[in-house]
């Protein structure tokens, strides 16, 4: 028998004792031997949980306790969540996660911890709920050089993206909805602004790049600017809005990384993955286009890959998964005002044939948008690729019309 142990009896907490639970036999097959769950950490009281005897607000109960050989850390949050993963790994202790905060902010500290006391730290939970991604890009696709990660890695913005694109439904009705069916992070502003988003995509390029990438100082725009209008111009041009992290590893050993908005051809995968989904496209030398697709948030299909990582620290109690990144102080990523892309551009104004003349001498070649009903005070277009910079530069010289939206277009 492997004792193991639970901090955070929440979403994905009460998921995880669930298909400990039900998935007894299954789970003992895959390793021999049963997984029970020794010690339950949380403030709260669950006198109908079934395991209420093992519940404890204590965490030396479950520090000090030799027996418990692997820890799930499902509690989210930095603190105090930091401080128990770090006392558990030093005392030699695996610990598995779901907290794609802790990993994105402390990940690099906390797998040398858990090197240097042979101990293993996972989290393929953190990075696409239910949905295999980490270990294959670090075992599956090891042989490759990949050349760009891109994924909507937000179940909640893609919910809330889809009402708008197939129901025609206002932002803050789909937040609503989204919220009511549990999807949304704690506190929503980490969903609709794209912190969500940039702490997975900095998961994902830290371990392809083997450095890690912190999410401070990442370009992040989440979609509380996206309008119905702007899903209309987009649908014109044969796209629709995602939210996309993305993070091109490019000749010069720099990482364009950014999370945004963008307009996405209808023709690609990622284009096709629609409510709480999540898609991640993993572009290596030797395969081409790999694309994972499935429930990114939830509580089985979350506590699933938690799971998943238990049973692996199971089978490695002796020795330690190659699961590692170095530290980094961000030196690697490129400027955002350095990043080559094209956008769609949305304006107001009260003359448009000037407008459209002033942004067309501006930014050269234009594509024009239209849609059916379209106001005489207002316009749309979509340039030819450049850098952020020159595209905030030519952006500073219009005169003749208020601009509404800025949505990169994906070469995705
Ligand atoms: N709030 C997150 C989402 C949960 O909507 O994707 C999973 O990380």
């Amino acid at each position: 028998m492997i004792q193991v142990a639970i901090m955070g009896h929440g979403v994905v907490g009460s998921g995880v004792c669930s298909i400990l639970t039900t998935h007894k036999k299954k789970l003992y097959s895959a390793i021999g031997e049963e997984v029970y769950i020794k010690r339950i950490l949380d403030l709260r009281e669950f006198p109908d949980s079934p395991l209420a005897d093992r519940f404890t607000k204590e965490f030396n109960d479950i520090l000090t306790d030799v027996e418990i050989r692997v820890v799930a850390e499902v509690m989210g949050g930095i603190h105090p969540a930091y401080e128990f993963t770090a006392q558990l790994l030093k005392s030699g202790k695996s610990v598995v996660t779901s907290n794609k905060e802790l990993v994105a902010t402390h990940g690099a500290e906390l797998l040398a911890i858990a090197k240097e006391n042979n101990a293993n730290y996972l989290f393929e939970a953190s990075v696409g709920g239910g949905i295999p991604i980490l270990r294959p890009m670090n075992q599956c696709l090891v042989a490759n050089n990949v050349h760009e990660v891109a994924g909507i890695l937000n179940g909640t913005t893609n919910f809330i993206l889809t009402k708008m694109i197939d129901d025609g439904m206002e932002f803050d009705d789909a937040l609503k909805l989204a919220q009511e069916l549990g999807f949304a992070e704690r506190n929503p502003a980490a969903d609709v602004e794209g912190h969500d988003a940039c702490r997975k995509i900095c998961i994902l390029a830290s371990l392809a790049s083997g450095k890690h990438v912190y999410p401070k100082g990442i370009h992040t725009e989440g979609i509380t600017n996206i309008s119905l209008n702007d899903v209309k111009y987009a649908s014109s041009f044969n796209s629709v809005i995602k939210l996309i992290g993305d993070v091109k590893f490019l000749e010069n050993g720099k990482l364009d990384i950014f999370v945004a908005p963008m307009i996405v051809n209808r023709h690609s995968q990622l284009a096709n993955i629609d409510n709480e989904f999540n898609g991640i496209m993993v572009r290596g030398d030797c395969t081409d286009d790999v694309v994972f697709y499935g429930k990114g948030a939830g509580s089985l299909p979350t506590a699933s890959a938690v799971v998943a990582d238990i049973i692996d620290c199971c089978k490695h109690l002796k020795a330690r998964k190659y699961l590692f990144w170095a530290d980094s102080n961000n030196e690697n990523v490129l400027p955002y005002n350095e990043s080559v892309t094209a956008v769609y551009l949305r304006f107001s104004t009260n003359d448009k044939e000037a407008s459209i003349a002033e942004v067309k001498d501006l930014f050269g070649d234009i594509v024009q948008l239209s849609i059916t009903n379209e106001s005489e005070n207002e316009f749309a277009v979509v340039t030819k690729a450049m850098t952020i910079g020159e595209i905030n530069d030519k952006l500073n010289q219009v005169k003749k019309s208020k601009l509404l939206s800025n949505i990169r277009i994906a070469d995705l």
